[in-house]
């Protein structure tokens, strides 16, 4: 960095709007951006701070097609969602756009259309995987078939979870669409490529020579790709949703996700500024990206390379991605549903924002993954924010009030241990912005954590409590210090906790804060008339973490279907005469179909051992056709025939419910002939 810079373009990754954002987001790229743009702001900098929803790609229209609604609508649904606790926690973005704005097809559309005009792009037929039920081609995310290696029936088209093997989907034997269940043909199909290959070379040594100060795992990913080896990158896709590949005969074609998100952060600045240029392709502009590590090669390696090819624009300067936060000891999972999520965690601690930003902070995963848990979410408030920084806030104002009024009083005369002190703070500033600028958010934080440490030592050791009976004027010195110190914190840790320091400049009655001004001891006058003081944070309890552990106690034992539900209460006897007569087997589903405009039903071609016949279930909400092939089932045959939607059923299959009522099938232990009785 020994570049001297204009002005800054701080970008953070677009998340997707496929659902809400949660702790492993915010901790991994969105608080260390905003804490690195406030400390900008605060240094008074030309900063710009961009980002917005990424809304297109494979997974929006799966999630649409779950919900039975358009992509737009999901999209509109969680962009709004995601915008909404950005703003919540204070995540200070200059613009918070989105991928389906008209300003980003017009950019996006015109980015690719410069490249291909340059006659960049290698166009190349390939043959692909295509589902012939949805017509689409398929992503290889979305075939799953037997792994080759373990055997495992339910491995993906690029990759087996169970062996961690890595495949090509032409390696699974028996593939399957996860979009409908049946079986992917080879379909030939064209493409554009952007030719990495050719860029390689350049790519080396701006990373590998002229970066050699990113961070470890930054760099670290980018060496092994590079020596791997590029290959072109295919930039369109078959889909219908997207933005459409803008040549002739491209229909039916969109840009590839990857490669119009990126340029996102372009069209999000011009939308919000007729200057867009000056940031984006001048020598003088600093551009940094913060993303999470699964995104270090479209930032290190593609995006700068289509950045390069199209020319003009700045080439990031860095990329300080963090590695992933888990959750009490687990991968977050948004499938699974093993996460924070940021909208439910202000339900439960409303105005709570710099306790989780302050914790996010602090374990942070900057060099390998961490662990959030909430035991550890606790002890932070307690034993730091509590008792560090709100304790010594609270006792220097409150004696402030009880003594003088609530008047800074004079300094006084200065005795050895106040000045060494007060330099101290001086020299904890330095500490906290050397390691901003190195992105090292964990260090810095707890360098500004020592500013209050400092102050809660100085009046332990000077105990103005016990003074004030005999030298007033002492203790004069003692809280004039103390307030200076308070100054200081309101700005140092606004970047970490912008909401509290508000409360506390507001407290101290400072109308602007400054970072020049920290490390000076004359930030507040004598006389200046301060606010009475509220509490800056309070103790959490017990039970209200309790609460939260329980929370995900549930989520786990669904998992393994161990949830208990509200039991029932145990109905009326019935006699074994009674019960034999209900006939019971089991059977093996043929073919599942969903009925038709219905929501639940699904009809069920059984073989029984007796016949073959039809039974209508309603669990269409709960299975897939396709997960129900094959499976053994418990069937009440002997059940009178009835009518459903037209369609004669014969018989009930077992179904338990589960807390949620989710229903699951009834199936024998062990595969058995069908036609068993089940008594
Ligand atoms: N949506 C991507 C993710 O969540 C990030 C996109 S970043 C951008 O992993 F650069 F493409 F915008
Ligand atoms: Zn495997």
């Amino acid at each position: 960095m020994a570049k001297n810079y204009k002005r800054y373009l701080i970008t953070a990754a677009l998340p997707y709007a496929n659902g809400p954002v949660h702790i492993g987001h915010l901790a991994g790229v969105y608080v260390p951006a905003d804490i690195y743009v406030r400390y900008l702001r605060l240094k008074g900098e030309d900063v710009l701070f961009i980002c917005g929803s990424d809304e297109h790609g494979v997974p929006i229209t799966i999630k649409a097609r779950q919900e039975k609604v358009s992509p737009q609508d999901i999209v509109n649904k969680y962009h709004n969602i995601i915008k909404k606790s950005f703003e919540d926690f204070g995540i200070s973005f200059s613009i918070y756009s989105r991928t389906t704005s008209k300003i980003h097809y017009q950019t996006a559309s015109d980015f690719f259309r410069t490249l291909y005009d340059k006659g960049e792009f290698i166009e190349k037929t390939t043959s692909q995987y295509y589902d012939e039920e949805v017509g689409q081609f398929l992503a290889d995310r979305y075939i799953i078939g037997t792994c080759p290696q373990c055997g495992n029936d339910s491995a993906y088209g690029d990759q087996c979870e169970r062996c961690g093997t890595s495949l090509n989907p032409t390696d699974l034997i028996n593939p399957r669409s996860m979009l409908s269940g049946s079986k992917p043909v080879m379909k030939d199909t064209f493409h554009w490529f952007l030719p990495l290959d050719k860029y390689e070379k350049d790519l080396r040594k701006w990373i590998l020579e002229d970066h050699k100060d990113w961070k470890p795992n930054v760099y670290g990913q980018c060496k092994s790709w590079l020596d791997a080896g590029l290959q072109p990158r295919a930039v369109s896709r078959d889909l219908d949703w997207g933005i459409p590949v803008p040549v002739d005969g491209a229909e039916g074609k969109v840009l590839y996700v990857w490669f119009d998100a990126p340029i996102g952060y372009i069209s999000a600045t011009r939308e919000l500024t007729e200057d867009w240029e000056k940031y984006w392709k001048s020598d003088d502009s600093r551009l940094i990206h913060f993303i999470g590590k699964d995104n270090i090669v479209f930032h290190c390696i593609i995006f700068p390379a289509m950045l390069k090819t199209h020319g003009g624009y700045v080439l990031p300067d860095n990329v300080p991605a963090n590695e992933f936060l888990n959750l009490e000891g687990d991968k977050i999972s948004t499938s699974r549903n093993w996460a924070v999520w940021l909208h439910e965690y202000l339900e439960e601690f409303k105005d709570k924002q710099d306790v989780l930003r302050y914790v996010l902070c602090a374990t942070m995963p900057e060099a390998r993954d961490n662990d959030f848990t909430w035991k550890d979410f606790q002890a932070r408030n307690n034993n730091e924010l509590v008792a560090i920084l709100g304790n010594f806030v609270n006792r220097t104002l409150v004696l402030t009030q009880k003594y003088f009024e609530g008047r800074v009083p004079e300094q006084g005369s200065l005795e050895e241990y106040d000045r060494q002190t007060l330099t101290e703070i001086g020299n904890l500033k330095q500490v906290v912005e050397e390691n901003l600028e190195q992105f090292r958010f964990r260090e810095a934080l707890k360098a500004g954590m020592d500013v209050a440490r400092l102050g809660n030592k100085y009046l332990a050791d000077t105990e103005p409590w016990k003074l004030i009976k005999t030298d007033a004027e002492r203790v004069k010195t003692i809280l004039h210090v103390s307030l200076q110190i308070s100054a200081n914190l309101a700005i140092i840790m606004e970047p970490f906790l912008p909401f509290t320091t508000a409360k506390l400049a507001d407290y101290l009655s400072i109308e602007k804060l400054c970072w020049e001004d920290a490390g000076h001891t004359n930030l507040l006058k004598a006389g200046d008339v301060l606010k009475k003081p509220g509490l800056l944070f309070e103790k959490i309890e017990d039970e209200v973490i309790e609460k939260q552990l329980k929370k995900l106690q549930k989520i786990r034992e669904q998992k393994n279907g161990k949830s208990m539900p509200d039991v029932k209460p145990q109905k009326e006897n019935v006699s074994y005469d009674n019960f034999s007569t209900m006939d019971i087997r089991t059977a093996t589903v043929l073919e599942a179909a969903r009925v038709p405009k219905t929501d639940k039903l699904m009809q069920l071609r059984l073989n029984t051992g007796i016949d073959e016949r039809t039974v209508i279930s309603g669990i269409a909400e709960y299975f897939k056709p396709e997960d129900l092939v094959g499976k053994q089932v418990c069937l009440l045959a002997n059940l009178e025939p009835r009518m459903i939607k037209g369609i004669p059923s014969h018989g009930m299959i077992l179904l338990a419910e589960d807390a949620d009522g989710r229903l699951v099938l009834v199936t024998p232990e062990n595969g058995v002939a069908n036609g068993s009785e089940v008594k």
